[in-house]
């Protein structure tokens, strides 16, 4: 296998996988494959409205042991479950009705569905997964495993697809297999944000790096640990259809421009009465974002981390008061690490209702954060949040293991 050019921080993980390979199948794994979580620095639900984003690729990540097969078949294991999940390839393409507590797999065999369609590539395979990301944390965990699983097939089979189409092969597998109506940042960021932060269009979907300053920034996240699966996705859908009805109210009060970010503040103030109280505010959000991350981009081009900050705090405020995707553990953190020296900015990651808060600080405040977060936070709601302090995320591709227990 290929040498890996960058670090594997979870490397281990990588050879439990590999491990696992041979315990559930038999024979070694042809290859494991990495792919990063990541958190998003601005650009709060910016993606599915056709704005811009700001993610960066994080140390954590979903590894996939994989070895082909000659005869169609599909089976998938995880180390994190029970149980092996068996699929004739012959047949799929759509998703199959009784996955049951295989459920987990409908993520990869949705990428193995937009793979074989895409590239005419019926291949039989074998794969067991591995994680280190806290699950519905807001961190990515499903973006991870297509990125990791649909790298897996594009090496493996020799495809050539690249970065972007296996980040597009993602999205579909997640929109159309799975059901979700995730915008693509997440596919994008686990595909494209290592090696600094991503400014992600999503409405043409260009993008560059933006470099983080070595040595002057950290990711701190705190992750509430407080579950939000359910509620998280009733509110995501309920956010979706909200922006596409204030779209076209916006569009018929004035000009049509496709897509929500596009429109300005003044457009959305002089629609107020026709949106009515809840859309105007979704619609309030989505506008302002879109300055904040204008004004984000440029201080961290100029290497102004504070400016940077209050635009990650004033994100966190409008996802709290017009966005109502947030929550009074998440809102709590925030308020605590505000008051900190060296705390550059702090807001939710991912889509609220729980899960984590991604701060932005100096690397020798974070003893001082985690300390104080921890205090606070235990007095009011009476558990212990969770921290991860992270480094930023390799590419994905494979990585060496070693197959000794
Ligand atoms: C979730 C979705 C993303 C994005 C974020 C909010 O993580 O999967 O597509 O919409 O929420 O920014």
């Amino acid at each position: 296998m290929k040498a890996p050019e960058q670090d594997y921080p979870g490397d281990q993980l990588g050879s439990r996988v590999a491990q696992a390979f041979v315990r559930s199948f038999g024979g070694p794994s042809q290859g494991v494959f990495f792919a990063p979580g990541r958190v998003n620095l601005l650009g709060a639900h910016l993606d599915y409205n056709g704005g811009d984003v700001l993610p960066v690729a994080i140390d954590l990540g979903v590894y996939a042991a994989v070895r082909l097969r000659d005869d169609g078949r599909l089976r998938l294991a995880s180390l994190d479950r029970e149980g092996v999940v068996e699929v004739d390839g012959a047949q799929l393409l759509d998703r199959p009705d009784d996955l049951g507590a295989g459920a987990w797999a409908a993520y990869p065999l949705g990428v193995w569905s937009e793979f074989v369609r895409r590239t005419g590539t019926r291949v039989g395979i074998d794969v067991v997964f591995a994680g280190d990301l806290p699950i519905a944390s807001g961190l990515s965990s499903s973006a991870a495993v297509e990125i990791a699983f649909g790298t897996a097939l594009d090496v493996s089979c020799g495809t050539g697809l690249g970065a972007e189409a296996v980040a597009e092969i993602g999205h579909a597998a997640e929109t159309g297999f799975v059901g979700v109506p995730c915008g693509i940042m997440d596919q994008y960021a686990s595909a494209l944000a290592a090696g600094g932060a991503l400014l992600l269009h999503c409405a043409d979907r260009t993008w560059e790096r933006l470099a983080l300053p070595v040595g002057g920034v950290e990711v701190l996240v705190v992750d509430t640990l407080k579950p939000r699966e359910l509620a998280a996705e009733r509110g995501f859908e309920d956010r979706v259809r909200e922006c596409s009805r204030a779209r076209d109210v916006l569009a018929s009060a004035g000009t049509a421009r496709g897509v929500l970010a596009a429109y300005g503040t003044d457009e959305v103030e002089a629609a107020r009465e026709e949106l009515g109280p809840v859309l105007f505010k979704r619609a309030r959000h989505v506008t302002t974002e879109m300055q904040r991350m204008r004004r984000g981009v440029e201080a961290l081009r100029a290497g102004d981390l504070r400016g940077l900050g209050a635009e990650v705090f004033a994100s966190h405020a409008s996802v709290r008061e017009d966005y109502e995707v947030s929550c009074d553990e998440l809102d709590a953190i925030v308020e605590t690490v505000r008051e900190i020296d060296g705390v550059f900015g702090a807001r939710l990651t991912g889509a609220g209702f729980g899960g984590c808060v991604v701060v932005l600080l100096h690397p020798t405040a974070r003893a001082d954060v985690q300390a104080r977060v921890r205090d606070a936070y235990t007095r009011r709601f009476g558990t212990q949040p969770g921290f991860h302090a992270l480094r930023p995320g390799p590419a994905p591709g494979p990585v060496d293991v070693d197959l000794q227990d």
